[in-house]
């Protein structure tokens, strides 16, 4: 789905995958503070660590989203992992 040499783009491949298994919670205020539906609140919470930690349900990190709900796919956490190592654009 993600080819290798492409670049992720915020809007097209970001932002949907957050809609469909974040943002029912985490819109302003959003739960603990965390409001991922907007830039700049998915941006520090990438460059904390905390988003793609929670997705991978990494030891000492909160399991998001909470169980039972299904977890983020492989192919959409690996294009997560792809936009914070392009830096986070805002595209
Ligand atoms: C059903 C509601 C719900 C959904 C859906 C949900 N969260 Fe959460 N999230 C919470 C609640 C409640 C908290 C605060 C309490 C806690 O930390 O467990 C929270 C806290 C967090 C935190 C802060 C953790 C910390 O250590 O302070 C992060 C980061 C987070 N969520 C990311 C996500 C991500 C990313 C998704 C989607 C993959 C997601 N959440 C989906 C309810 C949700």
């Amino acid at each position: 789905m993600y080819n290798q040499n492409s670049t992720i783009s915020y809007s097209a491949n970001i932002v949907p995958i957050l809609n469909t298994y974040c943002n029912s919670c985490h819109t302003y205020p959003g739960s603990g503070g965390i409001d991922l539906n907007y830039y700049t609140g998915v941006k520090n919470a990438a460059l904390s660590g905390q988003l793609i930690h929670a997705m991978q349900h990494d030891t000492n990190y909160v399991i998001m989203p909470p169980p039972p709900a299904q977890a983020v796919d492989t192919c959409q956490r690996y294009a997560i992992r792809r936009w914070i190592i392009e830096g986070c654009p805002n595209n």
